[in-house]
């Protein structure tokens, strides 16, 4: 079994990402990235936090924006409007999910579509949809093919399944899967899915995406499979100080040793999810000023 290191892979990008930010800066244009957070959810406020210093530590200029759960949609539409004015900010991202009184479609519409880092914009989605690279790829599928080609992985012509039918990971992933640089033969599986054990056990390529801790058992899985595990759950542990420890959506002790590849959580998928932000981030700095890479 091979342990799927994604804070090394993380790593290579963000060096990658503090040439481009360099480059940049030669320029005389400092990348700008807004983070807006609703609410007090815990667990967002830290990927916000890491999002913000990563920010910091390329040389990316970012704004923290965090407004009480009692914000009204009116209040966040006006800062997205700010923030859409704003030459300093090349990207806007609205921390998912806001409190329910929010209708977040309502709020992704009214980015600039191109300052939508997170890709949920519709014209984005389009852009998936017809593979056209001037749109950006939502972060956390774009991770996940990052961590695959990083790890050698050949998806042409692979049986790949992704469990979960989110419009931040499980759709766009399916689409990466599918599109002709990838070459994937695609499953979407969902909560409705009729016998997910069995769909799941045909996959040479096992995306986990549902938000529910250790769901992927042992005998979901097909020996010599690559799986790559997209869910962070917190579940009660007393004896961390914190009173809790994070698990993925696979039941990883009994699953690695099946596996040809499995990513850990922590130090997985979560640390790709701010590189290629930092990524996306650069990519709508370039596009906004017209900068083409060096
Ligand atoms: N919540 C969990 N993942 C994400 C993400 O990639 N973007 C945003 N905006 N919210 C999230």
């Amino acid at each position: 079994m091979n342990l799927i290191d994604g804070k090394s892979v993380a790593a290579q990008v963000l060096e990658e990402c503090r040439s481009e930010t360099a480059t940049l800066l030669a320029h005389g244009i400092t990348p700008g990235l807004a983070v807006v957070l609703v609410g007090d959810d815990p667990a967002s406020h830290v990927y916000v936090g890491s999002k913000v210093k990563t920010c910091h530590d390329l040389g990316i200029h970012s704004e923290k924006i965090t407004l009480p759960a009692t914000t009204s949609q009116q209040e966040l539409l006006d800062v997205v409007h700010r923030l859409n004015a704003d030459p300093r900010i090349h990207g806007i991202l609205v921390q998912s999910p806001p409190p329910p009184h929010i209708d977040e479609e309502t709020v992704i519409r009214a980015i600039d579509p191109r300052k939508d880092v997170d890709g949920f914009h519709p014209q984005n989605v389009a852009k998936l949809t017809l593979e056209d690279p001037s749109g950006f790829v939502p972060c956390t599928p774009a991770g996940c093919m990052r961590l695959l080609a990083a790890s050698g992985i050949d998806t042409s012509g692979a049986n790949a399944v992704v469990l979960g039918r989110s419009m931040i990971v499980g759709k766009p992933m399916a689409l990466l899967l599918l599109a002709k640089n990838a070459n994937a033969t695609v499953t979407v599986a969902h909560s409705r899915s009729k016998d997910l054990p069995a769909i799941c056990r045909c996959a040479d390529i096992l995306i986990a995406a549902v938000g529910r801790p250790e769901m992927v058992r042992a005998d979901w899985v097909k020996d010599g499979a690559v799986v790559i595990d997209v869910g962070i759950n917190r579940i009660a542990d007393a004896t961390k100080k914190s009173g809790f420890r994070l698990v993925g959506d696979v039941a990883y002790d009994e699953v690695a040793s099946k596996c040809r590849a499995i990513t850990p959580v922590p130090g997985g998928v979560g640390p790709m999810t701010i590189a290629m932000l930092m990524k996306n981030t650069l990519q709508a700095t370039r596009q906004i000023t017209e900068i083409s890479p060096q």
